[in-house]
C-alpha cells in the first residue's frame, strides 16, 4: 500500500542545524509500505510507477504526512483524574493521584482504562509513548496487553514506591524489584513492547529501592529507566531534607546509578546549571511537559538552558496525563511554544515537530525504528488535515512555507486535525469513521 500527501520529516536535529539541512519536505510525495515497513519515500511522480495497483494508493493530497507522535512522559493510570482542581504537585498526588492509582489493583478496571487510553493516543496521532503504570503488576499487564492487541511500539513499567504514600499503593524494595523483574521477563521485547524500570521519584523511594532499580537495569541494560525530577520547589526542598548527604536532587539518582543514555527524567524545571551539565555528561534525557507544568503551577521549563550548545540535553515532549491536560502532542507543541516565549526562547515549527517525532524517538532509544518517514522504518504515521476547521483552513491560505505551516498546526491543531493514524502500515484510527479501526 502507499500514502500520497505532503511528506514532512526530519533527518537531523533543527536545534543544531539549519532547517533546510534537516527537514525532509516533499510537497506531492508518496510513501510506499510493505509488511508494515516503509519501502520507498519520494516524489509521487517518481514513485507511482513502483505501485502495482492504483487501488493501493490512499490519497491524502491536501494533508501533511509525518511520523506518528512520540509522548515521552505519560501516566495511563491517571486518565480518570485529568482536570482535578486546585492543588500543586504534592497535595495533588495525595488528594487525587494515589487514591486513583489504588483502583488499578482490579485488573478489569485497569483493562477498561487501558482501552480508553489507547483510543485517545490514536485519536491524537500518538503512536509511541513512555508510560507510567501503577504499583500493581496487573496494571502493567493491562497496559501491555492492550499495546500488543494494537501492535503499538510502547514502553512502560510498574511504578516503584516504598514510602511516603498510603500503604495500599506501596511496595518494598524487594517486592518492587521482584515484580519488575518478572514483568521484564513477561513483556520486554514481546511484540513491539519495551520495559521501563520506574521509580516514581526520590520522595517515594528509599535509597535501597533506588539501588535495586539501578541493579535491575544493569541486569537488563536494554530496558529504560524513567522517573521525575525538579518539578516543584517544595518537592526539591523535600528531597534535600530526605537525602541531606547528596549534593543536589540529580545527585540522588546519580549516586544510585540511575543516570545514562537510557534514562528519561520528567520535568526538570528547577534543575541547576551543574545538574544540567551532569545530565548532558551522562546523556540523560528530559521530558518537557508544558500542559502539566502550567496546570499544576509547577513553573517554566528552560528549553534555552537545556539546549546550551556547550552541554546540550536531549529533550522530548510529554503530555504527563493526568497532571497534563491534553493527550494531543499538537497542543503540547503549542504550550511548548508559549513556555518558550515566557523564557525568551521561541521555537519554530520545525523545532516543535522535531521534539514531538524524531527527537522523542531518540529520547526513547527507538529512533532506529520510528520517528521519521524514512526507508526501513516502521510505518507509524499520522495524517494532518489543514482543512480541519474553518479558521485553520483560512489561516493556511496565507502561509508561504512548510515551517510556517508546521507552526500553524502546532499553535492551532488538536485532535480534530488528525485525519488518520497508521500503525505499522495499518489504519488504526480514521476521523472519517470517527473511531479506531482496531
Ligand atoms: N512526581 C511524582 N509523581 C508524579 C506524578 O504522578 N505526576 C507528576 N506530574 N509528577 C509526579
Ligand atoms: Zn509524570
Amino acid at each position: 500500500m502507499a500514502l500520497r500527501g505532503h511528506i514532512v520529516s526530519f533527518k537531523g536535529d533543527p536545534f543544531f542545524a539549519p532547517n533546510d539541512k534537516v527537514l525532509v519536505d516533499i510537497n506531492d510525495g508518496l510513501v510506499i509500505i510493505r509488511d508494515g515497513i516503509i519501502q520507498e519515500v519520494g516524489a509521487y511522480s517518481d514513485l507511482i510507477d513502483h505501485v502495482d495497483n492504483m487501488a493501493d494508493v490512499i490519497d491524502y493530497s491536501d494533508c501533511i504526512i509525518t511520523a506518528g507522535f512520540v509522548d515521552t512522559h505519560v501516566h495511563y493510570v491517571q486518565t480518570p483524574i485529568i482536570a482535578s482542581f486546585g492543588e500543586h504537585l504534592i497535595d495533588w498526588l495525595n488528594k487525587y493521584t494515589f487514591p486513583e492509582e489504588g483502583r488499578f489493583a482490579d485488573p478489569d478496571y485497569a483493562a477498561a482504562v487501558a482501552r480508553i487510553f489507547f483510543d485517545e493516543l490514536l485519536r491524537n496521532g500518538t503512536t509511541s509513548a513512555l508510560v507510567f503504570c501503577s504499583v500493581f503488576p496487573q496494571s502493567v499487564d493491562a497496559f501491555f496487553n492492550e499495546a500488543l492487541r494494537r501492535n503499538m511500539r510502547m514502553i512502560g513499567g510498574k511504578v516503584l514506591m516504598d514510602r511516603n504514600a498510603p500503604s495500599a499503593v506501596l511496595d518494598t524494595a524487594q517486592s518492587g524489584y521482584d515484580d519488575s523483574k518478572a514483568l521484564i521477563k513477561k513483556w520486554h521485547g514481546r511484540g513491539r513492547n519495551g520495559y521501563a524500570i520506574t521509580p516514581r521519584f526520590a520522595p517515594t523511594s528509599t535509597e535501597e529501592q533506588l539501588l535495586a532499580a539501578a541493579a535491575l537495569h544493569r541486569e537488563h541494560p536494554s530496558t529504560l529507566i524513567q522517573t521525575h525530577i525538579s518539578e516543584n520547589v517544595s518537592e526539591v526542598s523535600w528531597v534535600r531534607s530526605l537525602f541531606p548527604e547528596r549534593k543536589d536532587y540529580l545527585d540522588v539518582y546519580d549516586h544510585a546509578g540511575l543516570l545514562g543514555l537510557r534514562t528519561v527524567l520528567a520535568h526538570g524545571i528547577h534543575l541547576t546549571e551543574s545538574e544540567r551539565e551532569r545530565c548532558a555528561e551522562t546523556k540523560t534525557s528530559v521530558a518537557h511537559c508544558p500542559t502539566s507544568n502550567l496546570f499544576l503551577g509547577s513553573g517554566l521549563f528552560h528549553m534555552r538552558l537545556a539546549k546550551n550548545p556547550k552541554h546540550p540535553i536531549r529533550v522530548g515532549l510529554g503530555t504527563d496525563i493526568g497532571g497534563g491536560t491534553r493527550f494531543s502532542l499538537l497542543e503540547t507543541m503549542g504550550e511548548t511554544y508559549k513556555v518558550g516565549e515566557l523564557t525568551s526562547y521561541p521555537l519554530d515549527g520545525a523545532k516543535l515537530f522535531y521534539l514531538a517525532t524524531l527527537g522523542g524517538a531518540e529520547v526513547l532509544g527507538i529512533a532506529d525504528k520510528v520517528g521519521s518517514v524514512d526507508v526501513g522504518k516502521e510505518a507509524d504515521l499520522v495524517v494532518l488535515d489543514l482543512q480541519a476547521t474553518p479558521l485553520l483552513a483560512y489561516r493556511d491560505n496565507h502561509i508561504t512555507s512548510t515551517t510556517e505551516q508546521l507552526f500553524l498546526l502546532a499553535i492551532m491543531g488538536d485532535d480534530r486535525t488528525v485525519a488518520a493514524t497508521y500503525i505499522a502500515g495499518h489504519l488504526a484510527y480514521s476521523r472519517e469513521n470517527s473511531g479506531t479501526a482496531v
